[in-house]
Formats: C-alpha cells, structure tokens, sequence
C-alpha cells in the first residue's frame, strides 16, 4: 500500500498567517530554517490509482496535486471517499471545499457525523451541491473501503477511539469525539496507523498503535505548557487533547518503545520547535527513532 503525506501542519498550517512566534519567524526570516506545511492530512491506496483521504483540510485544494489524475472525462475526482477522524475544522472544512465532486462518500462514526450535520453544518452545507453518502465507523469494527463503484479497494480501516473532547464549537456532546484509524492492505496485512490528533496514550492504545508498520502520530506541541510560555494561549497541551512530545510522560517517550518500523509525526503546530532542522527538540526525536512528516512525503508498505 501507499501512503502520501498531503500536510503535516495543525490547524492554521506553518507559519501561520498571523502568527511571528519565534519558529514562524524563524522560517519566514530564513526559509531553510524549516519546511513550510499545510494543513494535516493524508492520503491513502492499495494499487497507487485509487486513493483515499484521510481527513479533508482547509489545504485540500492544493494537496490534491500529490495525487495521480488520469481522467477519463471533462470531470475527474481524483479519491474514491474520504474518512474524517474528527469534526475539527482543520480536518473537516475541506469537505466543504469539495463540494463539486457531486458525489462524494465520507466515512465518519455517529457521533462526528451529527457535530458536521448539526454544529458546523459542513456536511449540511456540503449536501446542497453534492450526494454525501456517509459510511457509519464503529470503534473495534473493522469497515471495508470500497471504491465509487463499490469493487473492494484492497483497503480496510479498523478505527479506535483515542482520548479527546468534543471541538469547541460542538454542542453534541459524547464520549467518541475523536478516532484513529489502522489501515490495513487486505492482500499483504500491511497495516498504517493515523493518529492526527490524541490526548495521552494508555497501554491498551499502545497496544493497539503496537500492530502498525508505520505509525503516523500527533505531533502538534512539544511542551505541555507551550502555548501559555509564549503567552499565545491559556491552555495547556493536554488540556486541549494533544498529549505533547516532549517531557515525561510525553508521546516521544511512549512512542520510543514500541516496534513500528517507521514513526513520524504530523499534524505539528507552527510553534513547535522541532520543525526547525537545527533544534535539539529536533536531534532528539530523531535520536528517540522518530521522524517529522513532510508534506508529499510518501511511504510504500
Ligand atoms: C486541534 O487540533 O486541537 C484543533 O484543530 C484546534 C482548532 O481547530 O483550532
Ligand atoms: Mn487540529
Ligand atoms: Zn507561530
């Protein structure tokens, strides 16, 4: 199977429009000083054809580019249906965006699919231009992703839940706002897990992230109090479900022990400082086997 990175950045993508914090001036005053990204999210295929979208960010636009085109009219899109892992804006508003698709299948569980009905209306709003079958996920359940024309993709998707509230915006409120998801190539067991976005990391999620051979996981802060210490916000890390890099207790920590042949982060916010080539946060990540996703970046499993 294959895995393309379409944007590796949290929401507001790196730098950030309106943001100088020191690492987005560092890449605006120096742009070998880091890569630019945008919005996080994924792509994924058994056979490099069809391809599948894992969350659809505000960048979707210019992501679909990684993507192969070969039309076969005067319309073409380019993914057979896109799972969203949450209701965040930055993994949802792309659907939206993707409005002239006419048809366009979504894979969400119950309760992701209510907060885009009824909180941010996305999918309401999607559905006045555009057919949105959505394909109920179930944590534990392991759910077929089928092409347009309903043959197999060769792909499926057993998503669990991960520790993480309900978006901001969200007056449905439960107790499975957030999954992540292992892909699995039905031909090979190859498997791909995608974690944009988790709060801590008990065992049994470790577990379950254990069973990927490359793991893609929420890198968005570095420290728990990142935020407040540059006096850009009053919430710490955890306090809005992303369990930080580094310190104890961190994902680097936890993530260092288990066996995936390739980890690497993604969705990083712009004021993590491992997005700069040179940092120590960078030098020890690495050192811990962990890499930074890069927007294109590609993985054959
Ligand atoms: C998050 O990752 O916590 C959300 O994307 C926050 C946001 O939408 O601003
Ligand atoms: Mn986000
Ligand atoms: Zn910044």
């Amino acid at each position: 199977m294959d895995i393309l990175l379409l944007g590796t950045a949290a929401g507001g993508g790196f730098p950030q429009w309106n943001c100088w914090c020191p690492v987005c001036r560092a890449v605006r005053e120096r742009p070998e000083a880091a890569d630019v990204r945008t919005q996080s999210s994924a792509a994924v295929s058994a056979d490099g054809a069809h391809w599948f979208l894992l969350n659809a960010s505000p960048d979707v636009r210019e992501q679909l580019r990684w993507l192969p085109a070969a039309p076969t009219g005067a319309r073409h899109v380019p993914f057979e249906g896109v799972l969203v892992t949450d209701a965040e804006l930055d993994h949802s508003l792309g659907l939206a965006l993707l409005r002239e698709a006419r048809h366009l299948p979504v894979y969400a569980t119950p309760t992701v699919t209510r907060v885009l009905e009824e909180d941010s209306r996305i999918l309401a709003v999607t559905r006045a231009f555009a057919e949105v079958p959505v394909q109920p996920l179930a944590p534990g359940v392991r759910t077929a992703l089928r092409l347009r024309d309903g043959r197999p993709s060769g792909l499926e998707v057993e998503p669990f839940l991960v520790p993480a509230g309900p978006p901001r915006f969200a007056r449905v409120h439960a107790d499975d706002h957030t999954i992540g998801v292992l892909v699995t190539e039905t031909a090979t067991g190859r498997t791909c897990a995608f974690v944009p976005g988790c709060g801590g990391i008990d065992d049994a999620l470790a577990a379950t992230l254990a069973r990927a051979d490359l793991l893609l996981f929420d890198g968005t802060f570095w420290r728990d109090d990142e935020m407040i210490a540059l006096g850009l916000g009053d919430r710490t890390a955890r306090q809005m479900d992303h369990l930080p890099v580094g310190g104890p207790g961190g994902s680097l920590e936890r993530l260092a022990a288990l066996p995936c042949a390739q980890k690497v982060y993604t969705h990083i916010n712009n004021t993590n400082p491992m997005l700069l080539h040179a940092s120590p946060e960078r030098r020890e990540l690495e050192r811990a086997g962990m890499r930074i996703g890069t927007d294109g970046m590609r993985f054959h499993l």
